[in-house]
């Protein structure tokens, strides 16, 4: 039986990826350390909470002697850190968490790999990381990083420690660089719940600046099946680059978002830019594609319009996740924007 520790498996994409572990590999136990921080939401495991395969533990990256006891006690093999603060906008607000999380977070991760031995160390970075691109090109492994952002520093700073560790103490490590997801749980904070939550309440939709920043969206489930990949049959000491091949800017995914409710444009809001906003990102997957045998199950429309789809059927979870300090959030983000 593989044992693996899953760090920030109730956020987003964490949550995806013990979703698909325990229904697509019986032969793995899953022992699931998250803070619930306003992003970890155990909603995002709904029904997973008993299966037998799972364990869900509260508590922090940071807290060295629990990730200890919790490697010794479940007897684990790897740790795929997905935990993080991962939101650009509340980085530039607010960057000290970044660094705590982001970085100490995984320092701490990273000692408690080396000291027990771990077989595999796997982190789950951003394509972020490399800053920002013209009209052409596209980010390779071998593109140097120059993050722009408190939250892309961060990412990078934790990115560096673990080819560090891999350097210094032999530790076997993988890091994975994803563009932006989509699917299922994602939190509305970032653009695209945000977009379809807003429009479902006929509210303004407030796109920065001039709307046409490019991102290149994978679906969540295509990046989980490619992290579980990496740890399969990925040699150690490798990188790669995950990416959806579907680049479209802000405006062309809202155009898509309001179509598929049958909502005005009028309902579009241009307001002041993120400050240090990144133009464009866009990922050579070429690599995972290549060496691993990884390719995208579904094509940005059919991804998207499954994502709608399930928002429109899951209005309990979206009403509950925008009840309480989401309100204070939005209202600081975006009032008098
Ligand atoms: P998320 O914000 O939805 O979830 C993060 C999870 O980490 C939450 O459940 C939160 O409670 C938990 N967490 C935060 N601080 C913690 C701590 N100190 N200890 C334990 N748990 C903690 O994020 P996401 O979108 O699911 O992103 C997951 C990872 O993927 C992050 O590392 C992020 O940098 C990376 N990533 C995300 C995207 C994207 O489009 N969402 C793109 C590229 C890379
Ligand atoms: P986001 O989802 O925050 O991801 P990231 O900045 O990490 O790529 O934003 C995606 C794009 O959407 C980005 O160009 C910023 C833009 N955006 C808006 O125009 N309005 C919004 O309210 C948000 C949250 C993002």
């Amino acid at each position: 039986m593989r044992k693996i520790l899953v760090t920030g498996g109730a956020g987003f994409i964490g949550s995806n990826f013990v979703r698909m572990v325990l229904t697509e590999h019986e032969n793995c136990f899953v022992v699931n350390l998250d803070k619930l921080t306003y992003a970890g939401n155990l909603e995002n495991l709904a029904g997973f909470e008993n299966h037998p395969n799972h364990k869900f533990i509260k508590g922090d990256i940071c807290d060295g002697p629990l990730i200890d006891k919790i490697i010794e006690q479940y007897e684990i093999n790897a740790i795929i850190n997905f935990a993080a603060e991962s939101h650009v906008d509340r980085s530039i607000a607010e960057p000290k968490i970044f660094i705590e999380t982001n970085v100490t977070g995984t320092l701490t991760l990273l000692e408690a790999a080396r000291d027990n031995k771990l077989e595999r160390f796997i982190q789950i970075s951003t394509d972020e990381v490399y800053g920002s691109l013209g009209p052409d090109g596209k980010f390779t492994e071998q593109t140097p990083l120059s993050p722009n952002s408190p939250y892309s520093a961060s990412k990078a700073a934790a990115d560096h420690l673990v080819k560090a560790f891999a350097h210094t103490w032999g530790l076997k490590v993988n890091i994975t660089r994803c563009s932006n997801n989509y699917g299922q749980y994602q939190f509305p904070e970032k653009m695209l719940p945000l977009m379809i939550n807003n429009a479902l309440n006929d509210k303004e939709l407030p796109v920065y600046g001039d709307g046409l920043y490019v991102r290149d969206w994978l679906y969540v489930y295509d990046h989980c099946t490619a992290v579980w990949k990496v740890l399969t049959e990925a040699q150690p000491g490798e990188t790669y680059n995950i990416g959806g091949c579907n680049e479209k800017t802000n405006l062309e995914v809202i155009d898509l978002i309001l179509k598929r409710l049958d909502k005005p444009n009028s309902l579009i809001k241009h307001v002041t830019d993120r400050p240090g906003h990144d133009r464009r990102y866009a990922i050579d997957a070429g690599k995972i594609i290549r060496e691993l045998n990884w390719n995208p199950s579904v094509t940005f429309e059919e991804g998207i319009g499954k994502t709608i789809d399930w928002y429109l059927s899951n209005n309990d979870w979206l009403s509950n996740v925008v009840s309480g300090d989401y309100q204070k959030y939005y209202d600081s983000m975006y009032e008098n924007r």
